[in-house]
C-alpha cells in the first residue's frame, strides 16, 4: 500500500515490517486528542491566512465527521498506515479529497504526537485527582466513624503502643494528600503546547503557537521547538508520581491484607472485592487488595523503561520515543482502576472494633505508659526504662500482663508508684493522652479530621 511519505521510496515494506514498526495498535487511544489538535491547528491555519477559508471549512467538516465516528467506535485502522495521526490524516483525505492533504501545512508528526499526549495527561490526571479525593473521602468517613476505635500501633510489626483506629486512616489521607499536591503541580508541565513546533525545527509558515495554544486550553508554548518535540519529562513524571501513588496504595494493600487474616481479624472486607478458593471451601482471599499490590510493580516498571528509553537519546525525536505510549495508557488503565477498587473497598470494609480493642489488652503495648508516669514523677526516662523492662520481663516469667501485676510489685520496684498506674496502662486510657500536635489523642484525632475535612470541601 502507498505510504502517505511514500514518495522517496522505490519498493515498500514487507508487512511484517510494517506490523513491527506501527504505533496504531495502541496509539487509536489517541483519537480523539488527535482529531482536537488538528482542529485547533486547522483553525490557527485559517486565521492566519496561510489556508483559505474554504479549504478550513471542508477540513474543519471531515474532521467532525471523524471525531463522531470515533466517539462511536466506529473507525476502523490500519497498520499500513502506522500511526494514529497518518490512518486520521488518510480517513480525512478518503473523506473530502486531496484538500484533506492541506490540513499537514506547517506541522509535524513530531509536534503533532507530543500535542496528543499532552492532551491526554491533561485529561485522565483530572480523572486521577478527583478519583484521589473519592478514595480520601471513603477513608475520611471510615475514620469518623472510628475515633474512639483503638487498636495497636506497630513499628517492627511489633506491637508498639496502642492508637485510634481513625488516626492510622488518616495517615493515607495524608499521604493521598501529597500525591494529590504532586498530580495537581504538575499540569503546569503537561498543560504546555509544543504544537507549531514541526519537526524539529519551527516552520517557515506564519503560523500563531499561542492562538492553538489558547484553542486547546494550554496555558503556554514551549519556547524551544526541539525541546518541544523531544521531551518527555512530563510522562516521565507522570509516571514517577503514579509510582509513588501506587506504592501508597501498596501499603494500605498489605495492610488490610493482613487486617483480615486470621491471625489479625481486624477487617472484614465485603464479599463484592474478595474471592473464593477453588478448592478450600472456608477461604475468603482479599484478591483485589493483593491484585493492587502487585499491580504496583507494572508501574514501577513502566517509569524505569521510559528513563531508559530516554537516556542517551540524541536531540530531538527519535522513533525510540514511541516506546512512551503503551506505559503510559497503562499506568492510566492501571491506576484508575486501583483508585476506583480501593474506594469501594475501604467504604464496604466492617471494622472488627472489638477484636482490635481486645488485642491492644493482649501485650506490653501499654509499657511506655508506665516509664511515662515514672518520667512524670521525676525519674530520668533513661532509668524508668529499665526499671519497666524489668517489670516486663518479670511478667513475662509469669506469664501475665503489665496490669495484672499487684501493686506491691509496682512498689518494689519503685516508691513512686501509686494505685493510678492501673488507669494510666489503660490502652484506652494511653491513646487520649497523647494529644501533642500530630498524635493519636482522640482530640487531636478529632482536630486533624476536621482540618482534612475542610481541606478536601464538603464530605
Ligand atoms: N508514531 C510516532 C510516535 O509515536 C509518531 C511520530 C512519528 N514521527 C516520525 N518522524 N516518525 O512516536
Amino acid at each position: 500500500m502507498k505510504k502517505l511519505w511514500g514518495g522517496r521510496f522505490t519498493k515498500t515494506a514487507e508487512e511484517w515490517v510494517d506490523e513491527f514498526g506501527a504505533s496504531i495498535p495502541f496509539d487509536q487511544e489517541l483519537v480523539e486528542e488527535d482529531i482536537e489538535g488538528s482542529l485547533a491547528h486547522v483553525t490557527m491555519l485559517g486565521e492566519c491566512g496561510i489556508l483559505p477559508a474554504e479549504d478550513v471549512e471542508k477540513i474543519k467538516d471531515g474532521l467532525l465527521r471523524l471525531l463522531e465516528k470515533a466517539k462511536r467506535g466506529e473507525l476502523e485502522f490500519s497498520v499500513a498506515y502506522e500511526d494514529i495521526h497518518l490512518n486520521i490524516e488518510k480517513m480525512l483525505i478518503d473523506d473530502i479529497g486531496s484538500v484533506g492533504g492541506k490540513l499537514h501545512t506547517g506541522r509535524s508528526r513530531n509536534d503533532q504526537v507530543a500535542t496528543d499526549m499532552h492532551l491526554y495527561l491533561r485529561k485522565r490526571v483530572k480523572e486521577i485527582l478527583s478519583l484521589i479525593r473519592g478514595l480520601q473521602r471513603a477513608l475520611v468517613s471510615q475514620a469518623e466513624k472510628h475515633v474512639e476505635t483503638i487498636m495497636p500501633g506497630y513499628t517492627h510489626l511489633q506491637r508498639a503502643q496502642p492508637i485510634s483506629f481513625a488516626h492510622h486512616l488518616l495517615a493515607y489521607v495524608w499521604m493521598l494528600e501529597r500525591d494529590y499536591e504532586r498530580f495537581s503541580e504538575s499540569l503546569k508541565r503537561i498543560n504546555r503546547s509544543p504544537l507549531g513546533a514541526g519537526a524539529l525545527a519551527g516552520t517557515t509558515f506564519p503560523i500563531n503557537r499561542q492562538r492553538t495554544a489558547e484553542l486547546l486550553g494550554f496555558e503556554g508554548i514551549y519556547e524551544n521547538s526541539l525541546d518541544a518535540v523531544s521531551d518527555r519529562d512530563f510522562i516521565i513524571e507522570f509516571l514517577s508520581n503514579s509510582s509513588m501513588l501506587m506504592m501508597h496504595l501498596s501499603r494500605l494493600a498489605e495492610e488490610l491484607i493482613l487486617w483480615s487474616s486470621q491471625e489479625f481479624q481486624f477487617v472484614e472486607l465485603d464479599d463484592a472485592f474478595a474471592t473464593g478458593s477453588s478448592i478450600m471451601p472456608q477461604k475468603k482471599n482479599p484478591d483485589m487488595a493483593e491484585l493492587i499490590r502487585g499491580k504496583t510493580g507494572r508501574v514501577y516498571g513502566h517509569l524505569m523503561a521510559l528513563l531508559t528509553v530516554m537516556k542517551g537519546l540524541p536531540l530531538a525525536y527519535n522513533k525510540d520515543m514511541q516506546e512512551d505510549k503503551e506505559g503510559m495508557f497503562d499506568t492510566v488503565k492501571t491506576v484508575i482502576g486501583s483508585l476506583k477498587i480501593f474506594t469501594g473497598m475501604i467504604k464496604t470494609m466492617n471494622v472488627r472494633v472489638d477484636a482490635m480493642e481486645k488485642a491492644t489488652k493482649q501485650d506490653f503495648s501499654n509499657a511506655t505508659e508506665l516509664a511515662d508516669y515514672l518520667a512524670a514523677k521525676g525519674m530520668p526516662f533513661r532509668e524508668a526504662h529499665e526499671v519497666v523492662g524489668k517489670l516486663v520481663l518479670h511478667c513475662i516469667e509469669q506469664g501475665v500482663f503489665l496490669a495484672d501485676l499487684p501493686l506491691e510489685v509496682y512498689k518494689e520496684a519503685s516508691p513512686l508508684f501509686e494505685k493510678d498506674i492501673y488507669d494510666a496502662l489503660n490502652p484506652r486510657t494511653a491513646v487520649n493522652r497523647r494529644n501533642s500536635a500530630g498524635g493519636t489523642g482522640f482530640a487531636e484525632v478529632r482536630a486533624t479530621l476536621a482540618k482534612v475535612k475542610e481541606r478536601l470541601g464538603t464530605l
